[in-house]
């Protein structure tokens, strides 16, 4: 049985005794990175410095309500808006693997500017199990190279401090709830954000078409999830299909992409089932989705695979 109160105690005394000078924390808000920050400011207090880098692919309002978190939990913090410099390096790039690959590398070209001009010495991730799990090494196959752990470049000067590494999502839950963090519920989103969601090439335009349909999802699950109509999944978001089918827009031939649409249940990350949406909840997903974005979509499908033989995201 996990015991969150002594996970706390443990990776302070820890952390305190690792950390000689001054860390930098990849903050994205979540559940992973967020409970990290907060034991890494227990230990070394003012000596953290929170950086939240807003890659472009970030869900619709995330970097605001990031930056408003970072000042609510008090954390000495730097907000960096890379966007461009992530569109540029993810410009013609198709593969799944080269997209986490060019995404890691940048985060941590970032987070090296920042330490160098503020004298940082260590990098501290919200790394957990899965993560490093599936990234593979010699003893395992590569699943999918998780930006926080395949993607890191080998020449990489910062030294990497991960306090959440051996425990699992259910058990980082624990210790958020055990901290008080009011995201300690929220539903996990990966480290290379939308650009995972958009197969193909990640362009600022897809991007922006793949995010209007993450918050459509998630707006329509939480409501029928607040109205009793359906149990709150694990993980629920859209994905952007480059394949382009016909239909018709008023009494025009349109030819447009096609969303897919994912929710699952899992308690670990290691294996999902997909998630049983009523009719009515995919109805409106649908209906709000062609009508938002009409223009682009003009069709939904639901993703009814589960992990294995599939993953979670889509790339
Ligand atoms: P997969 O797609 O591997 O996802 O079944 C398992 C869980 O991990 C999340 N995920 C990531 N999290 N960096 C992260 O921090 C990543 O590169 C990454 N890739 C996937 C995914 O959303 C799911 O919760």
């Amino acid at each position: 049985m996990f015991d969150a109160e002594k996970f706390i105690e443990k990776t302070i005394d820890t952390l305190q005794t690792e950390i000689k000078g001054r860390a930098l924390i990849a903050f994205s808000g979540g559940v992973d990175s967020t409970c990290s920050a907060v034991l890494a400011n227990k230990a070394i207090g003012d000596r953290l410095i929170a950086v939240h880098v807003d890659t472009g692919y970030m869900r619709k309002n995330e970097s605001i309500n990031v930056k408003k978190m970072m000042e609510e939990l008090s954390l000495n913090h730097r907000f960096i808006d890379a966007s461009q410099e992530f569109y540029n390096a993810l410009k013609d790039v198709k593969d799944p693997e080269k997209k986490r690959k060019i995404i890691g590398g940048n985060f941590i070209r970032i987070f090296e500017r920042v330490a160098e001009k503020e004298g940082i010495e260590y990098l501290i991730q919200g790394t957990i199990a899965p993560d490093w799990i599936e990234s593979g090494n010699h003893l395992r196959d590569t699943i999918k190279s998780h930006h926080n752990v395949g993607g890191l470049p080998e020449n990489m000067k910062l030294k990497l401090v991960e306090p959440l590494r051996e425990i699992y999502k259910d058990e980082v839950r624990k210790v958020a709830r055990v901290l008080g963090l009011k995201i300690s519920e929220r539903q996990p989103f990966p480290g290379p954000g939308l650009a995972i969601r958009i197969i193909g090439e990640a362009t600022p335009e897809r991007t922006d078409v793949v995010r209007e349909a993450c918050y459509i999802v998630e707006n329509e699950i939480e409501h029928a999830v607040d109205k009793g109509l359906m149990e709150k999944p694990w993980q629920y978001f859209a994905v952007l299909l480059p394949v382009r089918t016909v239909g018709v827009h008023g009494d025009k031939r349109a030819y447009g992409n096609i969303i897919a649409v994912r929710a699952v249940q899992s308690i670990d990350a290691m294996t999902c089932a997909y998630s049983d949406i009523p009719q009515e909840v995919l109805d409106g997903i649908s209906t709000k989705i062609t009508n938002t974005l009409g223009n682009k979509i003009n069709r939904i499908v639901y993703d009814i695979t589960n992990k294995p033989p599939s993953t979670v995201e889509w790339e």
